[in-house]
């Protein structure tokens, strides 16, 4: 038994759509969030700079002696996941690998789409994990307006603008004739009903929960579970906390005002 929190980080506020799903798969575990809100989106940035900033994002959150951290950051998972590996002594879990391996368990005709930022499409992550486990051929798309839509609350199911916008990007893989989609970004999730009428009868991937299950999978082998008795969950963010409570509810489904705090690097 392990009672230490898991850390959790991303570039903003998105990662609360992984701490959503990590709250239901692992009820009795303390969290520690970062959002690095003063510095998002990091989906637009360069390999180093997004290094750059998953280490002082990782600095901060070994403050708290985690038991594991999730970079719940699609783009930080894709560019520099292996790198911060290496540089820290603690159990690191991306959203990157255990998305692949559902994807590739998922598809039957063999052909995985993947729907990211600039930066994870770049950088050829989800199609080199894909290889790693299966043949599957993987078809990727930058879809970086999803990014700002979402942060706007321009979320309905039938929302026309956020309707029209994923109709073009979504239509290069869906012409590939996927049949299984992994939403690699924080903030996919929250749109998910609206790709899926999108795209119909193509079998949604939620990276974020993929990682979490990973990650009870970890915990569980290695007798690392909490016995729930710890002190409740803590957000930081890196900008003003009541512009992120306002949006945070959207992504966790819950408020968490008041629980927010503003840190500085
Ligand atoms: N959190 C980022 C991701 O999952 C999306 C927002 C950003 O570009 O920083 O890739």
């Amino acid at each position: 038994m392990d009672n230490r929190p898991i850390g959790v980080f991303d570039s903003g506020i998105g990662g609360l759509t992984a701490v959503k799903e990590l709250s239901a798969i692992l009820p009795d575990e303390e969290i520690v969030y970062f959002g690095d809100t003063g510095r998002v989106p990091y989906g637009t940035r360069s390999p180093e700079t997004i290094l750059a900033y998953a280490r002082e994002d990782m600095d901060f959150l070994m403050k708290y002696n985690p038991k594991a951290i999730m970079v719940a950051c699609g783009t930080v998972s894709s560019v520099a996941l292996q790198t911060i590996k290496s540089d820290y002594d603690v159990k690191i879990i991306g959203v990157v690998k255990s998305a692949a391996k559902k994807a590739a368990e998922t598809t039957r005709n063999g052909r995985i789409g993947v729907i990211s930022t600039g930066a994870t499409h770049k950088s050829g992550a989800f199609k080199k994990a894909v290889a790693e486990v299966s043949d599957a051929e993987v078809f990727s798309a930058a879809c970086p307006l999803f990014i700002p839509l979402v942060e706007n609350g321009y979320i309905e199911r039938d929302n026309k603008v956020t309707r029209l916008v994923a109709a073009d990007y979504l239509a290069p893989v869906l012409d590939k004739g996927v049949d299984t989609l992994i939403l690699g970004c924080t903030h996919f999730p929250v749109i998910k009903d609206l790709i899926a009428d999108l795209a119909p009868g193509v079998a949604l991937i939620d990276s974020g929960k993929e990682a979490a299950l990973h990650l009870k999978d970890h915990l569980t082998e290695n007798g690392l579970l909490s016995d729930g008795r710890h002190g409740a969950n803590r957000y930081f963010v890196s900008d003003a906390a009541d512009g992120f409570s306002k949006v945070a509810k959207m992504f966790l489904g819950r408020d968490i005002d008041g629980e927010i705090t503003k840190i500085t690097f």
